[in-house]
């Protein structure tokens, strides 16, 4: 078989390198960047944070990336195909079904919260967002009547199954196309209106000025588990992206290109929200999660050049999510998508839209767990709303697992030596073996042990919730 051809009849290839590249750094450039990371880096102790989650996203990020894709190119399918296929069929084959199952669940909370911000996007550009707004009021009568935010959750899923139904060349591809530059270009209005906005550099000083007095044992675990969730590693989706991808092509190079790509997004959007937060006068410190959808509205309607200024900024920046989400919900449904498709010989329409519906419904009771029921708000026993629950330490814990296994599953049982072999395929003069290596069976394996240990002790140590910012009851989830 000629994998180098055009399309291959049964699972499709990438058109080219660039869209490989261009769909896995849509997969890692979500909602954690742009909401998630400017936090992080805040609370993080500002330039030393950021110090910290590039050395965590090249020496650690960047190697098990690169060993997800070539699990994925060398095994020639789904996660949990792949790893059984390379590693002959043994039990490692559950790191991939981890995965699987993980980014099932991930879909159904992120389509919930996508859906919020297709509201927001829609919102602002009507003018919704006035000077008079009580966002917080605004928010909470939305997740309260779930009616309408069930409606919007149910348009991004639809529009993400017809996405992943028409295939990887006619769906994912040619929606990445369109939407990474529509993406990167909205970035850049932003990020102007940002930085020219009086105060501006005030925001960007406290967000960046380094301060490493911030900086505990925790601080450098939250900068790796950050990284982990930034880089869509640890659920299958980029050895699902893998699996797609021709033999000619360089895998370090890529890898590469997706950890800068993700980084840069992640900065960059700090370098929007502070300035922005200076300017309206908002707290910079208290800036919890209900950032994006309680306190940056405030921030619209105090823009110059009113109301247009605040309509079209507002809109803007609610496009750059809502993008930002659609890209990674893609990679996320495609993961348990190509699943159905490669072992249970299902065809890719019907896989598309039963687990795509099947995340929907599954969701539902996220969209329900903000107030608009009671148990689900204040799980029994467990003080979360079960939007939370998911969202922060399933997710986190599944993830690391998920990470850990693909690390030792490449560095100890299938072997550096054939991941070798499949890796100089593709760039014959990939120097760094031996950094790579090392990383793969020690740095990661034993970085991401501490997190795991770290999350279980933060879990059961401590009698208030492992997240920080409990104290604002409608929203705190830690990690989208
Ligand atoms: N990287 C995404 C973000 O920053 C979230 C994410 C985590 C993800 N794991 C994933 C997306 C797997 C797609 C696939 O928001």
């Amino acid at each position: 078989m000629n994998t180098s051809t055009t399309t291959s009849a049964a699972r499709g290839t990438w058109g080219s390198r660039l869209t490989f590249i261009l769909a896995a750094a849509g997969s890692a450039i979500g909602l954690g960047n742009i909401w998630r990371f400017p936090i992080a880096t805040a609370e993080g102790g500002g330039g030393a944070f950021v110090l910290i989650y590039i050395l965590c996203a090249a020496f650690v990020g960047l190697p098990v990336m690169l060993a997800e894709m070539v699990v994925g190119r060398a095994g020639e399918r789904n996660p949990v195909g792949a790893i059984a296929h390379l590693g002959n069929g043994t039990n490692w084959r559950w790191i991939g079904g981890l995965g699987v199952l993980a980014s099932f669940i991930v879909l159904s909370f992120y389509s919930v919260i996508s859906g919020w911000t297709i509201y927001y996007m829609i919102s602002a550009s009507i003018g919704t967002f006035k000077e008079t707004l009580d966002t917080d009021a605004f928010f909470a009568k939305l997740v309260a009547h779930p009616g309408k935010e069930i409606f919007y959750h149910g348009i991004f899923m639809i529009v993400t199954i017809l996405t992943v139904a028409a295939g990887i060349r006619n769906g994912i591809e040619r929606t990445i196309k369109i939407a990474m530059p529509i993406l990167g270009l909205v970035l850049l209005v932003l990020l102007v209106r940002a930085v020219t906005l009086p105060g501006a550099l005030e925001g960007l000083t406290y967000y960046l000025m380094p301060d490493f007095s911030k900086v505990t044992a925790n601080t450098v675990l939250q900068a790796l588990a950050q990284a982990f969730f930034s880089l869509s590693l640890g659920m299958g989706a980029i050895v699902t992206y893998g699996s797609y991808l021709r033999k000619n092509e360089s895998l370090p190079t890529s890898a590469g290109y997706v950890v800068v790509m993700d980084t840069t997004v992640a900065l960059l959007a700090g370098c929007i929200i502070f300035p922005a937060l200076v300017y309206a006068n908002l707290p910079l410190d208290k800036a919890g999660p209900g950032l994006i959808f309680q306190v940056l509205p405030q921030v619209f309607v105090q823009l110059p050049w009113q109301p247009w200024g605040g309509i079209f900024f507002g809109a803007t920046f609610f496009l750059l999510l809502s993008i930002a989400a659609y890209t990674s919900a893609i990679s996320l449904l495609e993961v348990s998508v190509s699943y159905f498709v490669d072992e249970k010989g299902w065809n890719r329409k019907k896989a598309a839209w039963t687990l795509g519906g099947g995340a929907f419904l599954l969701g539902i009771p996220s969209a329900l767990s903000l107030g608009a029921v009671n148990w689900l708000t204040e799980l029994p026993g467990i003080g979360m709303s079960l939007i939370d629950l998911l969202s922060g330490p399933l997710t986190d814990g599944a993830l690391v697992l998920g990470a850990l296994g693909l690390s030792l599953f490449v560095g100890w049982k299938w072997g550096l030596k054939r991941a070798l072999v499949e890796i100089r395929k593709g760039s014959p003069e990939f120097k760094l073996t031996s950094i790579w290596a090392a990383s793969i069976r020690f740095v990661a394996p034993v970085a991401i042990s501490m997190i795991l240990a770290f999350q279980l002790y933060s879990l059961f140590a401590s009698d208030t919730p492992a997240e920080e910012n409990s104290e604002d009851p409608v929203i705190e989830t830690a990690n989208f």
